[in-house]
């Protein structure tokens, strides 16, 4: 095909030699199936900020490393410079978060190059070779529901072990690949240990998962993986061979009661200050 303008400057640097079809266009990123050399890879291009929908939310980009002080000052302020530099570091997240996790260990796309906002990567081929479907487009028996939730749990703690969080996994961002599931589209991959809400959407995560194979296999919807991964993770216990239960006890031990009786104790000199400001002036 006609290669899109985008691309371009990926075919004039030699990096792409041509264009074969457009894959998809989601509402974040447009994907073109490519030629390099005698390989068949897969071109991930960006859209603006502006076209782009809800995932470069705060709750993502909390923490997200910034090459130096003045990035972070203009982009808290939303200046010009301050947009192109989030716009980047946003881009940027989904390379950073491949290497990262391929060096792990987890089946990801493997990176080739980022390019004028433009990621390269391997094309994943479901059996048949061609690019892979996603895991919604596909139906499962109870047994392969099984397995492939037990592989996609060891890849979330894998990942959770090289301080990841996804942030979007579900059955639209897991492909099937010839060799089991391939997780995708990670620009918005939260940094485990400084980012408050990792807790959250690692849970979340978890749940998307169990939901979408629970409808093969129903005796899967009544487990809590999430919150058991994330409790091990947090008393650094989080190995690779822990067997998990499926279960989740919250412990009522880990509660720091110092801390409970002096929130209450504020809350009461509060109210009582209140009180104060209400009687009326003698
Ligand atoms: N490496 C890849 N190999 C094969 N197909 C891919 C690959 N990356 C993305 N796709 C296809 O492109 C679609 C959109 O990619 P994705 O990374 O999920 O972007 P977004 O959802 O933000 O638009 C995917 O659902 C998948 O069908
Ligand atoms: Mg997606």
């Amino acid at each position: 095909m006609k290669p899109p303008k985008r691309l371009k400057s990926l075919i004039e640097e030699g990096l792409i030699d041509a264009v074969v079809r457009q894959l998809t266009s989601g509402k974040e990123a447009m994907v073109y199936v490519v030629r390099c050399g005698d390989e068949t890879r897969c071109a991930k291009v960006y859209k603006e900020a502006t076209q782009r929908s809800f995932r470069q939310a705060v709750d993502y980009s909390e923490n997200r490393k910034v090459k130096n002080t003045r990035q972070a000052r203009a982009m808290a302020k939303g200046t010009r410079y301050g947009k192109q530099a989030q716009e980047a570091a946003w881009q940027s997240a989904e390379v950073d978060a491949l290497y990262r996790l391929a060096a792990a260990g987890v089946r990801v796309p493997r990176p080739y190059n980022f390019h004028d906002g433009v990621l390269l990567m391997e094309l994943v081929t479901g059996a048949d070779g061609d690019a892979a479907p996603r895991l919604n487009d596909v139906v499962f028996t109870p047994e392969q529901a099984r397995d492939h939730h037990a592989t996609l749990l060891t890849e979330v703690m894998r990942m959770l072990r090289a301080g990841v969080v996804h942030g979007d996994l579900s059955e639209f961002n897991i492909l099937l690949g010839a060799d089991g599931p391939v997780i995708i589209d990670l620009p918005q991959a939260l940094d485990a240990a400084g980012n408050n809400h990792a807790a959250r959407m690692l849970v979340r995560d978890v749940e998307n998962l169990r939901g979408f194979f629970g409808r093969c296999a129903p005796d899967l919807l009544d487990t809590d993986y999430g919150h058991e991964i994330w409790d091990l993770y947090q008393r650094g216990a989080l190995h690779m061979e822990v067997a998990l239960t499926g279960r989740f006890e919250r412990r009522t031990d880990a509660v720091d009661l110092g801390s409970v009786m002096s929130e209450i104790d504020d809350a009461r000199a509060e109210e009582a200050a209140r009180r104060l400001r209400l009687q009326p002036a003698p």
